[in-house]
């Protein structure tokens, strides 16, 4: 199974919706939350990842001045352990680093191993944990990574 990265078009978020349903079932962003992200393209880059033209998968950055920030990533269940999470990463590091940030800032669920697995395989560390962050009351690690100045994190 091979899967493509390309960047969200306005009229893939009605889908990309339906996907935050599925993988976020305590904390899905409203739609308009898509659509706010889409016109901000000045500091937002979202992409989404498709096998056979489904988009399986999706996820953005946003970079203010030298901080940017991994806003959502995410991937269809029958679709993960297959690299997809990883490539979107990357490319967004790739992103950040290209408008001139040096650090990423990231949140992810206290009791989401999986995904702090990934990220802490890019070199995010954890700084802060935010008490009872998310709805059903779990809480939130802050994870940072410090972008080397010129070569990429290794996936
Ligand atoms: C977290 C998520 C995006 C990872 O996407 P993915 O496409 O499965 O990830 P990859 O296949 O690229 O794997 C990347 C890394 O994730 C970790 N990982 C993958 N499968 C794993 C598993 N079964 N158990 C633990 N860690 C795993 C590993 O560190 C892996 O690195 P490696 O392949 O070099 O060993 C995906 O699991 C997901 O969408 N989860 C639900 C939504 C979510 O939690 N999003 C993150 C919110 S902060």
């Amino acid at each position: 199974m091979s899967f493509t990265l390309r960047d969200l078009a306005y009229e893939d978020i009605g889908t990309v919706g339906e996907l935050e349903q599925e993988l976020f079932p305590t904390d899905a962003w409203p739609l308009e939350m898509f659509y706010t992200e889409f016109f901000q393209p000045d500091t937002r880059r979202y992409l989404l990842a498709e096998v056979d033209h489904r988009v399986v998968g999706y996820a953005g950055v946003m970079v203010l001045g030298a901080t940017a920030d991994i806003q959502t990533i995410g991937v269809l269940p029958s679709f993960e352990g297959r690299g997809i999470g990883r490539a979107m990463l990357t490319e967004l590091l790739h992103e950040a680093r290209a408008r001139g940030a040096d650090n990423v800032m990231l949140e992810v669920r206290a009791d989401n191993p999986r995904a702090q697995q990934l990220y802490t395989r890019f070199g995010f560390e954890q700084i802060h944990t935010r008490r009872r962050y998310y709805r059903d009351g779990v809480d939130a690690w802050v994870m940072r990574l410090l972008l080397p100045a010129e070569e990429g994190p290794r996936a």
